[in-house]
């Protein structure tokens, strides 16, 4: 067996009948690097060594070593090994660049009908520019006390850790949850109701999973969050859009009694972000009284509110179970930790874990516990303290450059919270290629129709964040030349 990069044993084809061992050798290595088994740059054991995993004699496989190098599929450096050549032969790129084959009669493929409903979610992976949205200022993370926090546990818990446990997540981090949701977020639970989620987007497919069937009804705010849209979708739900106007998600009520998931983001509307009243809390809950509805509360970013006190999460007034609230530390800590949590009652909170044994087990428990640790050690608290002054600064320098460069063009809606703001576009503008034509300048906004009350209004979601205050000023430059706001004023 030849070794891969990772020093992981490679298979051969086993050697034909009558094929000579040099011929079997070389090919197979050859074969390997083709099929891209083996990658460039990737070290070949020992002459010695690879003679003794074939069972060969070692000058067969010098022969076969020498062979592949002289036609430019091996390169060796005296003292450091054999390894696959890091500029591969040309015939050997053309095999590369072959178009795949059609798939033959035997590979028909058939996939569930969940799996035609199924969308992507676009990840935005380039580099962080005006107007990104739905980001924290990850380089504002101390990444230094999260390194300390990380070698701290694996030095002293590593068997428990790498034991693992808990399909409903690390105990430690449950029962700091519940306590940070009693005293910030007015949800009075016990741990044993927290389930840890790899986001709030995992939390969301678990209960669309275990309470929609295909054909049921679920109502979602229009607009809204289009990962919740999805994974109704991808459920069969059949999705009812409730308008939201300033106090919130617009009730109605037969919906409401039909439905068997409500999403709602009562604390801040996502986009527009509005609170919900305390009467249209009271009135949802009442709708739904009696019924087998579940709400599920999305409190994505109730951390950030830079005016006034947070606003109670609906959970809190809730007393049917009929609420469950999902919340999420990628947006207070960062997004590739994917850890949230879920509140369920009681009496759910063993169908999910099961529906956890069956799907993952359990979450990776090292980054729970240097979670649990960052929580408790008093560090989040200090992190989201300074978050709260860094995205109020940025939020000011983004009023301040729209004020002077876009009026007339683009009002930003009055904002006090959150991570976005909502730009309205003057009437004419079409928000689409508006989009478009940002993209072009390197400006990243989203288009957010509001069918308002007033009227049709069509608007731009525009990050803060995690934007520098200077490519804040370049993105609203480069949206006045694009809106014509100089040109309109000469
Ligand atoms: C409104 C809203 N809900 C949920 C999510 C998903 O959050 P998570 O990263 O916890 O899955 C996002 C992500 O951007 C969001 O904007």
């Amino acid at each position: 067996m030849v070794t891969s990069r990772g020093g992981f044993p490679l298979a051969l084809a086993p050697r034909a009948p009558g094929t000579l061992a040099q011929t079997w050798l070389y090919q197979g290595v050859r074969d390997a690097i083709l099929r891209g088994q083996l990658r460039a740059g990737a070290r070949l054991p020992s002459s010695r060594e690879l003679a003794r995993q074939c069972g060969v004699a070692r000058g067969t496989v010098v022969h076969a070593f020498a062979q592949l190098a002289a036609e430019g599929y091996l390169a060796s450096t005296v003292g450091s090994g054999t390894f696959v050549s890091p500029v591969l032969p040309d015939e050997l790129l053309e095999v590369r660049a072959r178009p795949p084959r059609a798939p033959g009669p035997t590979a028909r493929r058939a996939t569930s009908r969940y799996a035609a409903r199924v969308t992507p979610f676009p990840i935005a992976n380039r580099p962080v520019r005006a107007f990104r949205s739905n980001l924290p200022a990850v380089d504002a993370f101390p990444v230094a006390v999260w390194a300390q926090l990380a070698s701290r546990r694996l030095r002293t818990a590593l068997v428990s850790l790498l034991a693992g446990g808990d399909a409903l997540g690390y105990r430690p981090l449950r029962e700091a949850i519940a306590d940070y949701l009693g005293a910030a977020r007015g949800v009075a639970c016990d741990a044993d109701q927290v389930m840890i989620v790899g986001g709030i987007q995992e939390a969301l497919y678990l209960v669309a999973r275990l309470v929609i069937d295909p054909g049921d009804t679920a109502c979602i705010e229009v607009p809204g969050y289009r990962g919740a849209h999805q994974v109704l979708q991808a459920a069969g739900a059949r999705i009812v859009a409730l308008a939201v106007d300033e106090d919130g998600m617009v009730l109605r009520r037969a919906a409401l009694r039909r439905a068997r998931l409500i999403y709602a983001t009562p604390a801040h509307h996502y986009p527009l972000g509005v609170a919900m009243s305390l009467p249209r809390r009271l009135g949802l809950l009442d709708a739904i009284r009696g019924t087998s509805a579940l709400v599920f509360e999305d409190d994505y970013d109730s951390e950030y509110r830079y005016a006034g006190r947070p606003l109670p999460a609906l959970h809190g007034l809730d007393r049917a179970g009929q609420v469950v609230v999902a919340g999420s530390f990628s947006k207070v800590m960062f997004p590739a930790l994917r850890l949230g949590y879920l509140v369920l009652p009681p009496d759910l909170v063993e169908r999910f874990a099961a529906a956890r044994t069956i799907m993952d087990r359990q979450l990776p428990l090292l980054e729970q516990a240097i979670t649990c640790d960052f929580i408790v050690d008093g560090h989040l608290g200090r992190h989201l303290r300074r978050m709260r002054q860094l995205y109020a600064d940025r939020l000011g320098v983004l009023v301040d450059a729209a004020r002077a460069q876009l009026a007339g063009a683009l009002e930003l809606a009055p904002a006090d919270a959150g991570m976005h703001v909502i730009g309205w576009l003057a009437r004419g503008h079409d928000p689409e290629r508006i989009v478009a034509d940002a993209r072009a300048r390197d400006v990243e906004v989203s288009a957010v129709r509001w069918s308002a009350p007033s009227g049709e209004r069509h608007g731009l979601e525009l990050g803060f964040s995690a934007i520098a205050p200077r490519e804040l000023r370049r993105g609203v430059e480069e949206l006045a030349q694009l809106l014509d706001v100089g040109a309109s004023r000469r």
